[in-house]
């Protein structure tokens, strides 16, 4: 596998624990949404994968839109400063609204698009998070949906990425990398 020396690496979460929970989460959302529509919005990258499973197990009226910003410019670290890259593609006035993120970490890009999303006035606005480190938290954002609780380690596979790599992984690796490790 193309993946950091055997010594640096190690999985976390195997790809059939992530599917099992993906379709509980999935339940979750079909009882709680019952007889509704449900619009997912993808943070991008990151939840591309997680959201496409997620929607797919998901037996309700659905609509999927994703976003893009901008938190992690490089390597492991936050910059603590979040951008909008992309907006969403369409209103979501009067939707029941699911973000969809791979993690929460600190918060700062959750509190932000938040906020962000609030003020478009969504009928509901939820929060569905593959992956918790609640160790990190700076802001106090909580995901209503969240697939598994973590310690605080670096993670890529289903999704996540180091410096955009590692993102076809199917199963969660952890990366044993130096605390001042650069761009691959
Ligand atoms: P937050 O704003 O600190 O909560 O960071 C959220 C974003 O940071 C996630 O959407 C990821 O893109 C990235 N991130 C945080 N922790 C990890 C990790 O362990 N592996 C890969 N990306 C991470
Ligand atoms: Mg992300």
């Amino acid at each position: 596998m193309p993946i950091a020396r055997p010594e640096e690496r190690e999985i976390l979460i195997r790809r059939a624990a992530i599917e099992k929970r993906v379709r509980e989460v999935a339940h979750r959302i079909t009882r709680d949404f019952k007889g509704q529509r449900v619009h997912l919005i993808g943070v991008l990258k990151g939840a591309c994968i997680f959201l496409s499973d997620l929607v797919r197990e998901i037996d309700l009226d659905t609509s999927i839109d994703f976003i893009a910003v901008s938190s992690y410019g490089r390597g492991k670290e936050s910059s603590g400063q979040v951008r909008v890259l992309k907006d969403l593609d369409s209103s979501i006035a009067d939707l029941n609204v699911i973000l969809v993120e791979d993690i929460l970490d600190t918060g700062l890009t959750l509190n932000y698009l938040l906020r962000v999303l609030r003020q478009r006035r969504p009928k509901t606005l939820r929060v569905a998070a593959l992956l918790d480190k609640p160790s990190r938290r700076i802001k106090p954002v909580k995901a209503d949906y969240v697939g598994f609780t973590m310690p605080n380690k670096f993670v890529v596979g289903y999704g996540l990425d180091y410096s955009e790599r590692y993102r076809n992984l199917k199963d969660v690796w952890v990366l044993h990398l130096p605390a001042d490790a650069k761009e691959p």
